[in-house]
């Protein structure tokens, strides 16, 4: 039997959906501390609860030797410090997205990660759900084909009650706007789908709100496939919809518009070719309904700790949705397509803040 594993929670807001998620799955792990600077905010979300203790210094979470994961769920720009600290005080890490403020940051992680032979699992938790694992099989079966094009679109309502913590809205904090922190759980599944991205023309402009990031995006993609991509995003929508749209050779995939977790709403596949529906439809009903969303990127990260990866997200995936983020600002900046991957002598692998 694979043992439970202990967890730290580092930050009470989303910290909170993690933790109700672990205790979902108590033969695999067990949350010991839920650490937040904002004690009155530990209290709430932990209630009546007497089995996670409550902390409000990173360096107790470090110094326990009980734990073994700590889970960073805090503000952007202070992921990659804490990452960083994790590893070296010999504890493997789930950190939240985005993974840390530039690709040369990952570059560095994932250095760590072999020196001290931690691991680090990036949260990509929209690609779990029954829609996602159908669209994953019937691409691996043959039956979806050569990829032609896709639409994501990420059309979410935000405004200023949202914007209320400081940190959101700014460079320095949330390091980006609708693309870096909204879009890309769609890009990850973009990629997750279709492969990697081989080029990238974006326009940005911040129209909904009164923030230093943008707010709108308008992204087309080519794949390495050949497969043309467009993503439509806004924070200026009526409600919150998120969706997802492939054609393929052999069907074409549409999600729901469950705005949060898209792989788990009612997806439709439907084939070019009518007399295909049929083996489409048996290869469908073969596949049983999953873990979802935390649930499901949990257990995954459960089973690679126990030796059985796979459907982890990867410390490489969460460096190819920062590379795919510094494309987009870079062509936004610049007017014109950027190439990828992004060398380490391109001006934002470094970084892709305005200078
Ligand atoms: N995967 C998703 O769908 C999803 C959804 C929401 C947020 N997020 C990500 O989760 C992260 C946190 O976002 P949030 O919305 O929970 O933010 P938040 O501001 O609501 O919560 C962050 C918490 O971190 C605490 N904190 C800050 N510095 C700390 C420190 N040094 N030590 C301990 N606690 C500290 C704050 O007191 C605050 O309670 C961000 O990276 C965000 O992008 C992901």
């Amino acid at each position: 039997m694979s043992k439970r594993h202990s967890v730290a929670i580092i930050g009470a807001g989303i910290g909170r959906e993690h933790l109700d998620a672990y205790r979902q799955l108590p033969e695999r792990f067990e949350v010991k501390t839920l650490c937040d600077l904002n004690e009155a905010r530990v209290r709430e979300v932990l209630s009546e609860s007497t089995e996670v203790q409550s902390a409000t210094s990173v360096d107790s979470v470090l110094n326990d030797p009980s734990i073994e994961l700590v889970d960073v769920c805090l503000p952007p720009h202070l992921h990659f410090d804490l990452c960083k600290r994790a590893l070296q005080a010999g504890k493997s890490v789930i950190c939240e997205k985005p993974l840390v403020s530039s690709v040369s940051d990952a570059d560095q992680l994932i250095a760590l990660t072999k020196q001290t032979g931690q691991s680090i699992f990036p949260v990509f938790q929209y690609r779990y759900g029954l829609g996602g694992l159908q669209m994953r099989k019937l691409i691996d079966s043959g039956l979806a084909g050569k990829a032609f094009t896709g639409t994501l679109e990420t059309h979410w309502n935000r405004g200023s009650a949202y914007y209320e913590p400081q940190w959101r809205g700014t460079w320095a904090g949330e390091q980006g706007g609708a693309v870096l922190n909204h879009a890309i759980h769609m890009h990850d599944w973009l990629s997750f789908i279709f492969g990697p991205v081989a080029s990238v023309y974006a326009d940005l402009a911040t129209r909904v709100n009164d923030i230093e990031v943008e707010d709108c995006a308008a992204i087309s993609l080519r794949m390495h496939s050949g497969a043309l991509v467009t993503s439509s995003i806004t924070l200026g929508a009526a409600d919150d919809t998120s969706r997802l749209r492939f054609c393929f050779a052999g069907l074409t995939a549409e999600s729901g518009s469950n705005p949060y977790a898209p792989a788990q709403g009612k997806w439709t596949f439907t084939a070019r070719e009518p007399n295909q529906q049929e083996k489409i439809d048996d290869l469908l009903n073969e596949i049983a309904t999953p873990a979802a969303s935390y649930m499901g990127l949990f257990t995954a990260i459960a089973d690679a700790i126990d030796g059985n990866p796979g459907q982890e997200v990867t410390l490489q995936d969460g460096r190819q949705s920062l590379e795919f983020v510094s494309a987009v600002y870079a062509s936004a900046r610049e007017h014109k397509p950027i190439a990828l991957p992004l060398t380490s002598d391109h001006p934002s692998y470094k970084g892709w803040a305005p200078p």
